[in-house]
């Protein structure tokens, strides 16, 4: 699986036509992400710097001719597809399960309920929700082919990937005219009221806002946006991913008791969120615990402030903005694993044994407890630090970890 496999309009099209039986309207890709700073900030109406990779999640989609048995109209019969019912959603997948097959699935609008459903229906199906809440529309008698190349499990946001390319194709064929701040809106309520994991909104921001070649400084308080030119080229450098293969899940890990005890601290100076406090207030009122998560959140903000400085280029020499971040990226990573205590045994190797062997900087990334970290490194390191990682994980005893490089790539769009 690597972004050179990424499909195209015309290849969707043509697995969407065998699997249901006639041709799709259009075709969406949705990008996952990888922060590069600014973690577990987002829920603390704090700071985030993303950017979208380029792997992305693939759809096809049509809407089934009203007045008419399509499976049975054209020459070749539907494969693969679950039977319809007349305002079904069907989704088909190119991922399998154990036994081999297509991961498949179907549901109406009418009949979802929050939290009642698991797995990675779930995700498209919060979002059909969401749409019935926010615009009134019940969308309904439609199919959906699914082909993505961001691994599942790997903490680069697969299934808010396909929570966004679920939904631009929606909004497209049923003309919602969403914006994309309510499409972002939109895909958290999916996962927080419908997934019921508390999550915040750097994924799918950085999925639907991302510029090409740039990260995306984003303010979540009131959803600014600046795009930061992010060129790993012009400086002779890659970010690889390091996937422990550890995995984690949002509705169950710890994330949700660090957004709490974020939000017990806020409550007990009487603001809303971190975001409204002064950073030189007493946290004497605070228990250990609660002042550790609040110094990791102030100190993450000033991270991405002063990490968007260095790209910029007002904060470090000319022809190194993404070198002069090495630091930064350093200190998140020993502040998630010492004030935030997210971080876990792989991941703390994957950044030591990637430093050990040459990268200038690295750091765990997403809610942590599993997922994946980044390394920054010279594009002429890029097999010994991958080799090194992989023999680190061996000499511990944990599983072979997935090393790959990722490049900034761009937002959520239609292809055609
Ligand atoms: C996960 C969540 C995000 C964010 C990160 C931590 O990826 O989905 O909203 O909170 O963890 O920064």
């Amino acid at each position: 699986m690597n972004a050179a496999s990424a499909p195209t309009a015309a290849r969707l099209a043509e697995e969407f036509a065998t699997t249901f039986g006639y041709s799709p309207q259009a075709c969406f890709r949705a990008p996952g992400r990888v922060n590069l700073i600014g973690e577990h900030t987002d829920y603390n109406n704090g700071l985030v710097l993303p950017i979208a990779i380029d792997r992305a999640v693939h759809v096809a989609i049509g809407r089934r001719p009203q007045d008419r048995r399509v499976d049975e109209e054209q020459d070749r019969p539907a494969t693969a597809a679950p039977p319809r019912s007349p305002q079904s959603i069907r989704i088909v997948s190119d991922h399998r399960d154990d036994s081999g097959e297509r991961l498949s699935g179907q549901f109406t609008a009418a009949e979802l309920v929050p939290g009642q459903m698991r797995g990675w229906l779930s995700h498209p199906a919060g979002v059909v929700d969401e749409i019935a809440k926010t615009t009134g529309t019940m969308v309904g008698g439609v199919d959906l082919y699914v082909e993505s190349t961001v691994p599942v499990g790997a903490g680069l946001s697969s299934s808010h990937a396909l929570e966004v390319a679920v939904l631009i194709a929606l909004d497209e064929v049923f003309d919602l005219g969403l914006n994309d701040r309510e499409k972002v809106l939109l895909t958290q309520r999916a996962e927080n009221d419908f997934v019921g994991a508390p999550t915040g909104i750097v994924d799918q921001a950085a999925s639907i806002m991302t510029e090409a070649g740039h990260a995306l400084f984003l303010d979540c308080r009131d959803l600014r946006t600046r795009q930061i030119p992010f060129d790993l080229d012009a400086e002779g450098l890659r970010l690889l991913v390091i996937d422990t293969r550890v995995s984690h899940s949002h509705s169950e890990s710890g994330y949700g008791d660090r957004r709490r005890s974020c939000e017990e601290a806020a409550g007990i100076f009487g603001v809303e969120s971190l975001r409204e406090l002064d950073e030189a207030v007493d946290l004497g009122p605070l228990t250990d615990e609660q002042r550790k998560r609040v110094r990791h959140v102030f100190n993450e903000n000033a991270r991405v402030r002063t990490t968007v400085d260095h790209l910029e280029g007002s904060g470090g020499q000319a022809g190194h903005r993404i070198r002069g971040i090495a630091e930064l990226l350093l200190a998140s990573h020993a502040s998630l694993a010492e004030d935030y205590e997210v971080s876990c045994p792989e991941l703390d190797t994957a950044v030591e044994a990637a430093m050990e062997a040459g990268a200038i900087g690295a750091r765990m990334i997403g809610g942590g407890f599993g997922g994946s970290a980044i390394a920054l490194i010279d594009a002429a390191d890029a097999d010994r630090v991958g080799d090194a990682v992989i023999a680190a994980f061996a000499a511990r005893g944990y599983r072979t970890p997935d090393v790959f490089a990722v490049s900034a790539g761009t937002g959520a769009s239609r292809i055609d």
